[in-house]
């Protein structure tokens, strides 16, 4: 739906959907209705994780019904 994901100069430094940067977090829910964390989103997640667990790749998260996603380059916007 062309929700940019990507905060500041990450939009064009990125792995480009490989699950290598880490730089695509997004908060997705309900879980139900997605995959599991990849290996890749619990390596670069796991400590924020912790915060929210609803936290995932974009580009590692499939979707298998409807969902509500949250990026967080508005919110670190808004709070810087
Ligand atoms: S685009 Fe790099 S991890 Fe998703």
């Amino acid at each position: 739906h062309d929700v940019p994901v990507y905060c500041g100069l990450w939009k064009f430094a990125n792995c480009h959907g490989n699950g290598l940067c880490g730089t695509d977090r997004v908060a997705v829910y309900p879980a139900s209705n997605t995959n599991e964390l990849t290996f890749m989103e619990k390596f670069w997640l796991r400590n924020d994780l912790k915060k929210n667990p609803n936290l995932r790749l974009a580009c590692q998260v499939r979707v298998y019904g409807d969902v509500n996603v949250e990026t967080l380059c508005k919110r670190r916007e808004e709070e810087a």
